[in-house]
């Protein structure tokens, strides 16, 4: 299996470009189920789960090209030969669940695994379910699948949200493009993945309003058709980077960063003594560290435009140097903290209770051996080891390779030690 073995020290200098977001990408691709036209994707990020996912939509009868390496991807579901996601698909990737709601407008009737838990908690999808009874839906739980139907199709409705879900308010407006009627979504999430999904089912002729805030309206069409779509990039990605120069010391430049989606890391950024330029209008993003010290700095995970928690493993292993001690609060998750202990064998002073992270910052990190137990957590691992001094090695990376498009080449770029080792390298 690989790893990924990092010589720490080396301040980052340079420019990174910034890919296609993977949690964008992962729901248009599920959209493209919505139409019998074909619809091309630009800025598509290579990565394993987007990979994976245009496996699943092949064996739904989806025809796929996207050659190797490349960024363009177009996917044609003139004809459908499966409504089953099957549970091996769904287990590995649990964005997979996504396509429910698709086929279910589509074809009026779907079979879908339910996800499971994850390494990060139990992240159940009843929201999902109940906005689709909502919509007239007839569910069946049999055997951890999801049977659904709605044979004369689904109807618009009014759905209030208990609270807010990315994944249920994206998987909510998909089904209701082809609905009948209107449908309300209220106390919707606004992260900025759901407008750039909203921009494409628009392209794609449908009818919604009010995407990026807590109230979307779409009216339900008959049928939708093909369009091109750029990928909107990875504030994920971006502020993931951002943490990483922050951490190495440094001068690099983020290039296609979405800065306005930023703006709470932003903050938290200069807070903590780092320099940020940030530039909307040439989409860059500059962050500056030249030994300056870094400050203890509070942090709050929230829906967006709060905190996002897919950053929060990152700023974690930042404040692990900064002076003084910093509250983490992760309020989206209740076990995605699995990083700090893998911290703690670089050195960390982290004491989690419950849902808060205490983070003392001491005056170094040394390298050491570690293990990557989710998608975020890794890379809040390879920041760390950026950081220390010494060699650190993080092991099961394929879950890097989850989300992080070229990572060792962008950090290389940059100046810093990375390599990605094989078992034959061993
Ligand atoms: C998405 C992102 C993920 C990000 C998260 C929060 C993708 C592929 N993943 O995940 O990277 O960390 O948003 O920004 O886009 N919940 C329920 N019932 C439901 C749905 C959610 O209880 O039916 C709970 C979850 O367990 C969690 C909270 O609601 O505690 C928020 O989850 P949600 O916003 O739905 O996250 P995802 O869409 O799964």
């Amino acid at each position: 299996m690989d790893r990924l073995s990092i010589i720490g020290g080396t301040p980052l200098n340079g420019r990174i470009p910034i890919s296609g977001a993977k949690n964008s990408a992962l729901k248009l691709m599920a959209a493209a189920l919505l139409t019998d036209e074909p619809v091309t994707f630009h800025r598509m990020p290579n990565l394993a789960d987007t990979r994976f996912l245009s496996e699943l939509l092949q064996t739904l009868g989806v025809e796929v090209y996207w050659p190797k390496g490349e960024n363009t991807c177009r996917l044609n579901a003139a004809e459908l030969t499966s409504t089953i996601a099957p549970y091996e698909q769904v287990r590995k990737m649990r964005a997979s669940f996504n396509v429910l709601g698709p086929l279910l407008a589509r074809a009026g009737h779907a079979t879908v695994s339910l996800p499971g838990g994850c390494a990060i908690g139990a992240r159940p999808v009843d929201l999902h379910l109940k906005a689709f009874e909502a919509m007239g839906a007839d569910l069946k739980i049999e055997e951890g699948y999801v049977k659904a139907a709605a044979i004369h199709g689904l109807k618009g409705a009014q759905i209030v949200f208990p609270f807010v879900s990315v994944g249920a308010t994206e998987h909510a407006m998909l089904a209701a493009t082809l609905a009948k009627g209107e449908t309300v979504l209220e106390n919707t999430a606004q992260e900025p993945e759901i407008a750039d999904l909203a921009d494409c089912l628009i392209a794609m002729g449908a009818k919604i309003s009010g995407a990026g805030t807590a109230t979307i309206r779409i009216e339900g069409v008959e049928t939708l058709s093909g369009t091109e779509h750029n990928v909107m990039t990875d504030r994920i990605e971006a502020g993931t980077y951002a943490m990483a120069a922050a951490a190495a010391g440094g001068d690099v430049t983020l290039e296609d960063a979405p800065v306005e989606a930023l703006t709470a890391l932003v903050g938290l950024l200069r807070q903590s003594g780092v320099t940020v330029d940030a530039d909307a209008e040439a989409h860059t993003l500059r962050i500056q560290r030249n030994g300056s010290a870094l400050k203890a700095t509070d942090v709050d995970t929230q829906p967006h435009p709060g905190f996002p928690t897919d950053l929060q493993a990152q700023f974690m292993a930042l404040m692990t140097v900064a002076d003084g001690t910093s509250i983490i609060r992760e309020n989206i998750f209740e076990n995605r903290f699995m990083h700090a202990p893998e911290l703690s064998r670089l050195g960390a002073d982290i004491q989690v209770r419950g849902r808060e992270a205490v983070v003392k910052g001491v005056s170094g990190l040394k390298g050491a051996e570690v293990m990557a137990t989710d998608l975020r957590a890794s890379v809040s691992l390879v920041i760390a080891g950026l950081a220390a001094e010494g060699e650190t090695v993080v092991n099961r990376i394929y879950h890097l390779d989850r989300g992080f498009e070229r990572l060792e080449e962008k950090l290389t770029g940059c100046g810093a030690n990375v390599r990605r080792r094989g078992e034959e390298d061993e």
